[in-house]
């Protein structure tokens, strides 16, 4: 039995950051962002305006789309670095403001893979008949874990949602996915104070902002996805030449450009919402799936590679039927 997207939603907060303005708040430019990483702008939460608010619009959008209701939902995992609470986990949260009782909803953290690695476990759900209609949720406010006061990284993230519905189905849906970690690069990116881990003296605002070394990590990021894609091709004997859609995280556009390349696909053929919504972490996968799922670009029947790459460092692939 395969797990298929019967449909799929996403949503970004009302309030747009250009690079133009982020040329008032740090020592940048417009030209720089771009080039360096093909972001224009990125979308902002309100405060009062929580991850689970996100992922609730999403969410609502995935179900119309596949046409179930509340009563449907059997399942929900939700990947994301930024969950409202500690706990209750923001799986529960989501739960409670749709409506939906009683069935496992639970987040999960792998960064910027957080929705490969949540679309993993409830393909294998639904694979094994111990679900019948998954909510899978990628929804992220880094903007709250973000220093706005730090060039190298305040200009590459952005807040937004995306969200599929998985059903079974006997004839396509997804394939396989893949999911890879490696801890020895733990340190590369890394946002340094949590819960266990506290902070010394003051300084819980600068321990609990995202810290990167950008240049390692586009480096790994440019190695680990070439060799995950290929891995994924192989494991399913399937040529490159076979696929419709890259639909991949939307971190830079030259790892982007990296990945397209080695598959020999022409950008023609890659999603992208890099320069509108910037890094949303987790969300971003399925962001761009349902960008050109409603756009008519990605059509029934299309073999689609998602992938993803980030902190932790973690790294994932999923290849599917749409
Ligand atoms: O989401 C998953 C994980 N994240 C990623 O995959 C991100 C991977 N990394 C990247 O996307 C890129 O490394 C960045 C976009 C973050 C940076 O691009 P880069 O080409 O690797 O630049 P760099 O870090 O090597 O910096 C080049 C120069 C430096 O100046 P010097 O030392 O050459 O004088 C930086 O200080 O650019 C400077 N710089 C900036 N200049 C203007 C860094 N940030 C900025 C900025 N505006 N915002």
């Amino acid at each position: 039995m395969y797990s298929r997207i019967a449909g799929t939603g996403h949503y970004v907060p009302k309030k747009v950051l250009t690079n133009t303005d982020l040329e008032q708040m740090v020592d940048t430019t417009d030209e720089w962002i771009k080039s360096r990483s093909g972001i224009e702008r990125r979308h902002i939460a309100e405060a009062d305006e929580y991850t689970s608010d996100l992922a609730v619009q999403a969410c609502t959008a995935a179900m119309e789309a596949a046409a179930v209701g509340p009563e449907d939902i059997d399942f929900i995992v939700v990947g994301t670095t930024t969950p409202d609470l500690v706990f209750p986990n923001v799986g529960t949260i989501i739960q409670a403001k749709l409506g939906i009782y009683g069935c496992p909803a639970f987040s999960l953290e792998a960064a910027c893979s957080g929705f490969i690695y949540a679309l993993s476990i409830a393909d294998k759900f639904i694979g094994t008949g111990q679900a019948k209609c998954a909510l899978v949720v990628g929804a992220e406010t880094l903007s709250r874990i973000t220093d706005w006061s730090d060039r190298s990284t305040c200009v590459l993230f952005g807040d937004g949602a995306g969200a599929v519905v998985l059903k079974p189905d006997e004839d396509a849906g997804i394939i396989s996915t893949h999911l890879r970690a490696d801890g020895r690069y733990k340190d590369l990116l890394t946002a340094k104070t949590g819960v266990s881990v506290q902070p010394e003296g003051d300084a819980l605002s600068d321990g609990f902002n995202v810290q990167m070394a950008g240049n390692e990590i586009f480096k790994v990021a440019v190695k680990s996805l070439e060799s995950i894609v290929e891995e994924t091709l192989d494991a399913n004997g399937i040529d490159k030449s076979e696929l419709d859609w890259l639909i991949p995280h939307q971190a830079n556009i030259r790892i982007i450009n990296a990945t397209a390349k080695r598959l020999s696909m022409p950008m023609e053929k890659v999603i992208l919402t890099v320069q509108d919504y910037g890094n949303t972490s987790a969300a971003s996968v399925p962001m761009a799936l349902d960008v050109a799922v409603r756009d008519g670009r990605v059509k029934r029947g299309q073999l689609l590679l998602l992938e993803a790459f980030g902190g932790g460092l973690t790294w994932g692939s999923a290849l599917l039927r749409y």
